[in-house]
């Protein structure tokens, strides 16, 4: 981006190789509030200020989260294949509910996800960690962003919500694209088709899943509801935890004050965790708010009514962090935004981060001298207005024999089992469906 552009270009290479330096210099020339393009031709504003984020968030009747509101998109001045529309047109979902509709959805999700057995997907998440990285670790190199960081997530949502692996798959794939901001309207289309068919399999076939309890919640939630929602989680669940685990193992492999605290146990690998979701935390502009009414700003501006405000919550983040650092402690706390603020606040925080956690602290067990394989320097970020995602993760390490007795890829796949089978099950059934799937994610790539 160039220095004199009156907006910030969310979605330039240069943007994402230095994110902050561009929200430090439109803070120091907006303030709070900083008038953003989310890709060209379409406008908006990001909130990149800790206190402000948390007013606006909490302020539901100024600002709203039903994306009907847009104003240049009413106007139809919003390009009909703009890829940021998959990530903004309105759906009927928890995230775009205002009020009672809110509370109503936002209830039948935290029901369904209160009624997984956390120690079960813990140990499932282990399990599946394990059997991700036995699939790679005779070669002695890796994307641990493509054959680690981005399936584990996606596995462990598969279980929670009765997936199969070819549902998975497909799920996955186009959910990058929409996230990529890439040929946004075929990529949602495939995520309808493949939940569609998932819905009606579990219509035939309840399950103990998250997929049935909100088929079944008393908040009667219509099919086309429980769809949306199902697109909904399983995509607000992966790509963040993804990303988390991503942005986590590069500050290891670039930082090595970073990599020496956890190697020497002076840091936790959860309170490392938090580190990143001060710094580098996985979501950078989503979700949207639209204000209801003209707001004014305190340099004299106006965000108008309608316009689209991302919440920065990685610009917020991380200008608290640094004015933590320079105080004396520089201690650390979980006050991060990271997960959001106010009703909408992510409902699946403890999930997110045991996958992330787990993912992390396995993948640093299992493989102790892992070396980033190319040039820091090299490392390419995604260009996504709404996220902070690396393109690829190449690793190097000394080859290890797999930690599993057999061979798990030899076996035939099997369905995954449900959240009710014993915690004993789990690398059984993890290591009987890992290697058809990791072949058609690899192929569908
Ligand atoms: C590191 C991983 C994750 C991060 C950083 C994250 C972050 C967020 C954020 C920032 C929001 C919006 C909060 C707001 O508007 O104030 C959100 C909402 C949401 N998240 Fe997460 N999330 C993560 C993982 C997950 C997982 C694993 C799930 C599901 C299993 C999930 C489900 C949801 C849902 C359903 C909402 C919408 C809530 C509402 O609108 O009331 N998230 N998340």
């Amino acid at each position: 981006m160039t220095d004199g552009c009156p907006y910030a270009e969310l979605y330039t290479p240069e943007f994402h190789r230095d994110p902050h330096r561009v929200y430090q210099r439109m803070r120091e020339a907006h303030g709070p509030v900083i008038p953003a393009m989310l890709e060209p031709g379409v406008r908006g504003w990001m909130a990149v200020d800790y206190t402000t984020i948390i007013a606006w968030c909490r302020d539901t009747g100024t600002f709203s989260r039903d994306s009907r509101r847009w104003r240049d998109w009413r106007e139809g001045l919003v390009p009909e294949q703009a890829g940021v529309l998959g990530m903004m047109e309105y759906r009927p979902n928890v995230l775009y509910a205002d009020g009672a509709e809110h509370q109503r959805l936002r209830r039948a999700v935290t029901d369904s996800l209160g009624r997984l057995d956390a120690a079960d997907i813990g140990s499932y998440t282990a399990a599946v960690a394990e059997s991700l990285i036995d699939a790679f670790c005779e070669r002695g190199e890796a994307d641990i962003l493509d054959e680690y960081a981005r399936l584990l997530p996606l596995l462990v949502m598969n279980r929670m919500f009765g997936f199969d692996e070819e549902s998975g798959r497909r799920f996955m794939t186009a959910l990058a694209d929409m996230m990529d901001a890439v040929d946004s309207e075929r990529a949602n289309a495939e995520l309808e088709r493949v939940v569609s068919a998932v819905i009606a399999r579990k219509r035939k076939e309840p399950g103990a899943d998250v997929t049935t309890w909100l088929m079944e919640h008393r908040a009667g939630l219509s099919d086309e509801e429980v769809l949306q929602h199902l697109v909904l989680i399983v995509g607000a669940g992966n790509e963040p935890t993804a990303n988390l685990i991503g942005n986590a193992m590069r500050l290891v492999l670039t930082d090595s004050s970073f990599s020496d605290e956890i190697a020497g146990a002076r840091i936790a690998i959860a309170d490392a965790v938090d580190h990143v979701l001060w710094r580098d935390p996985p979501l950078i502009g989503y979700p949207v708010m639209y204000p209801t009414a003209d707001v004014p700003l305190r340099n004299g501006g106006v965000v108008p009514e309608g316009s689209p405000v991302l919440l920065g919550f990685a610009a917020a983040n991380h200008a608290v962090a640094q004015e933590n650092a320079q105080s004396a402690d520089g201690a650390a706390n979980r006050a991060h935004l990271a997960f959001g603020v106010g009703p909408h606040r992510c409902p699946a925080q403890d999930f997110a981060l045991m996958i992330a956690t787990t993912g992390i602290k396995t993948l640093l067990h299992r493989l102790p001298a892992l070396r980033l394989a190319v040039d820091p320097d090299e490392l390419e970020w995604r260009t996504s207005p709404f996220s902070r995602s690396l393109t690829t993760l190449p690793v190097s390490f000394t080859p290890q024999a797999p930690s599993q007795e057999e061979t798990p890829w030899k076996q035939p796949p099997s369905p995954p089992e449900t959240s009710t089978s014993r915690p004993d099950d789990s690398a059984r059934s993890v290591r009987s469906s890992l290697s058809a799937f990791l072949a058609m994610f690899r192929r569908g790539r």
